[in-house]
């Protein structure tokens, strides 16, 4: 694993980032002809994915080499505005004309979390071509961060937190949409490119404790980081990085 930071001031922390998309969504078409990409949810991705939505953006990236999954997602209807789906698509799919990538969301109007984990993990390993117990490395993984020290929906103390083969798992939070169905460690620490995405003052005593403390996975599940076998690129903004030694 090898692991980056950049601090970026507000005005550009989306620009840069989107930037960065654009960059290894070509590298990785150019390598391999596809791009697979896991999308983070919440608020501050949002701003990103619009100016992505956008030229020179919209008309740069080779969207139809690219599926799209997601991080985790709420339990609730595609239209619902807790959805994460929800605002990918306002933010970005809906967006983009022509050219559009394959979308893969979770499905929520499966039976329960639970069957939505195991048909999710399913259409994952179809699209990847992955069988069995081979863990798919997923070219591209954005990732956020809660001031807990979760990441997509793998929140402290969480029974998630010990899945060791499963891609995805259905989770109860203690958050306003209290089921979820969230990606695991095993398929994240295999993917090929880790950007967290962090943004606000309300971040910075977590990001510090993550980057610069000596927490583990256990702890502050965004930590798993430490253990990625791939390429791993911490974005902040100068609020979320605020309290990182310069060094
Ligand atoms: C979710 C996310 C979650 C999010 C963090 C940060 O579904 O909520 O995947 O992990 O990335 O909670 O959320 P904000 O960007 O809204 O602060």
């Amino acid at each position: 694993m090898s692991s980056s930071v950049e601090i970026i001031e507000q005005k550009t922390f989306a620009h840069t980032v989107a930037e960065e998309i654009r960059f290894l969504i070509e590298d990785s078409v150019n390598a391999r002809g596809h791009c697979s990409i896991a999308l983070a949810g919440g608020k501050t991705p949002s701003s990103i994915y619009r100016l992505l939505s956008l030229p020179p953006f919209s008309d740069a990236i080779p969207w139809d080499k690219v599926s799209f999954f997601w991080g985790d997602e709420r339990w609730v209807d595609h239209t619902d505005s807790q959805s994460n789906y929800h605002m990918v698509k306002e933010t970005l799919l809906s967006k983009l004309l022509d050219k559009k990538p394959q979308a893969y969301p979770v499905n929520t109007k499966a039976a329960s979390p639970e069957a939505g984990a195991v048909e999710y993990e399913a259409t994952i390993r179809k699209v990847t071509e992955s069988s069995g117990e081979k863990i798919p490395m997923i070219d591209i993984v954005l990732l956020g961060i809660g001031e807990d020290g979760h990441t997509a929906s793998l929140f402290p103390k969480s029974p998630a937190l010990k899945e060791g083969k499963r891609l995805c798992v259905a989770v109860e939070t203690g958050e306003t949409t209290k089921q979820r169905v969230t990606l695991t460690f095993p398929i994240l620490l295999a993917a090929r490119r880790i950007l967290f995405i962090v943004s606000g003052a309300n971040k910075a005593e977590i990001v510090k404790e993550i980057i610069e403390g000596r927490s583990d996975e256990h702890t502050y599940p965004a930590s798993f980081y430490k253990k990625a076998e791939g390429v791993v690129t911490w974005f902040l903004d100068g609020a979320a990085g605020n309290l990182l030694s310069r060094s």
